[in-house]
């Protein structure tokens, strides 16, 4: 159920892949609990990151808790090394796969918490029948594939609309939301009821990721 404060989820995927290690040093100094991990693969999403490789390899270097988006079609067939790999939530697209149902209970089955993610054109109404088994929903903010893009505002009321949905149906999922959300961005999704942000490319361009990290916070109190 919602806690008191906000989660930060900073993403590598504005960092320097040259360098994971320092961008790992920079998350955890500001304050994050998190790390977003972005897995595209050219064919779900127009662009392509990185694999399991990459995840336990940074994993040696952290005891950050990792929360690995996948952006991939027909995800199931990634779980078990995805989990292998260091996971510690795995998040999937409904509109990724056939069969959304067999995908999560795959991740539950590995020991790993389960996310269900949706597009910005994707209704919460198609995931309804999965809410009672999800750990976290992910509201895609922008559409997936990239960083920096501008922050949809309709996903505000998706997350309203889950917040809506477990306080009355006693589901226990956090609410995650993912594009676009920076220090103007973050009081629209803390009012709607958001647990946890995921913040790219504003947090890699702070000049000081704690303040940043706290001013996300702050500003995120003022509205809970
Ligand atoms: C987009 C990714 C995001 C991305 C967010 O497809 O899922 O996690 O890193 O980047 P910003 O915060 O720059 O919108
Ligand atoms: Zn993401």
């Amino acid at each position: 159920m919602k806690g008191n404060s906000l989660l930060v989820s900073p993403s590598m995927l504005a960092s320097d892949f040259s360098d994971p290690v320092s961008a790992l040093d920079r998350i955890s100094h500001s304050g994050a609990d998190y790390v977003h991990l972005d897995v595209m693969d050219g064919m779900f999403v127009p662009n392509i990151t990185f694999g399991p490789k990459y995840i336990q390899d940074i994993r040696k270097r952290t005891d950050l808790i990792f929360d690995t988006h996948l952006m991939i079609m027909e995800p199931e067939r990634y779980i078990k090394q995805f989990s292998a790999a260091g996971s510690d939530i795995i998040t999937v697209h409904k509109e990724a796969t056939r069969h959304l149902h067999r995908c999560l209970s795959m991740i539950k089955e590995e020991g790993k918490e389960a996310g269900v993610a949706i597009n910005p054109a994707t209704a919460v109404e198609e995931i309804l029948p999965v809410l009672d088994m999800v750990d976290y929903v992910l509201v895609m903010s922008v559409n997936p594939g990239f960083g920096g893009q501008k922050f949809i505002r309709y996903s505000a009321k998706k997350i309203s609309q889950l917040d809506m949905l477990r306080r009355r149906e006693g589901y226990q999922y956090l609410i995650n939301v993912d594009g676009g959300i920076n220090e103007s961005t973050v009081a629209t999704v803390a009012k709607a009821g958001v647990d946890m942000v995921v913040t790219g490319s504003a947090f890699f361009s702070s000049m000081d990721s704690e303040v940043f990290v706290q001013n996300l916070l702050e500003t995120a109190g003022r509205v809970l």
